[in-house]
């Protein structure tokens, strides 16, 4: 290796060290996050889900890297739900698996279905659109109950 191929090599490594650094910095130092988009109305503040009668529910899911909020809810047997559904950074995906169910979670808007769970069990929420690192462990459960 000549000499300028070795001060080049070194060069780069301490550029790429640096840069790596200053990521790092960014994040953690300077507190600088991934923008948030949420839709205004309350609900979407943390996602939840509201009880309207015995078989009726509103749920509201928020998708983020890399989680469903809530990752879990728990309703009974029959109950009919109002499902709405955002993002609070990129698109993610919001399939549940044992139903035909599948919307897309995108920051600033609202997505929207109702869904009847007529059989107990638990029914499977995965992210099927690809949102970074995390997307493959991005699940969620909706938990019937008889
Ligand atoms: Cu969220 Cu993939």
């Amino acid at each position: 290796m000549i000499k300028t191929e070795k001060f080049v090599l070194i060069l780069s490594i301490i550029v790429m060290v640096i840069f790596l650094f200053a990521i790092i910095f960014a994040s953690k130092g300077l507190n600088i996050e991934v923008p948030e988009c949420l839709p205004p109305q309350e609900p979407f503040k943390q996602g939840k889900v509201e009880k309207l009668d015995k078989h009726t529910y509103q749920a509201f899911f928020v998708a983020r890297m890399w989680r469903f909020d809530p990752s879990t809810i728990e309703i009974p047997v029959g109950s009919e739900v109002d499902l709405f559904l955002t993002s609070r950074d990129v698109v993610h995906g919001f399939h549940i698996m044992e139903k035909d169910v599948n919307l897309m979670a995108v920051y600033g808007s609202v997505n929207y279905t109702t869904v009847t769970f007529d059989k107990p069990g638990v029914y499977n929420i995965v992210c099927h659109e690809y949102c970074g690192a995390g997307h493959e462990n991005m699940r969620g459960k909706i938990i019937v109950k008889k």
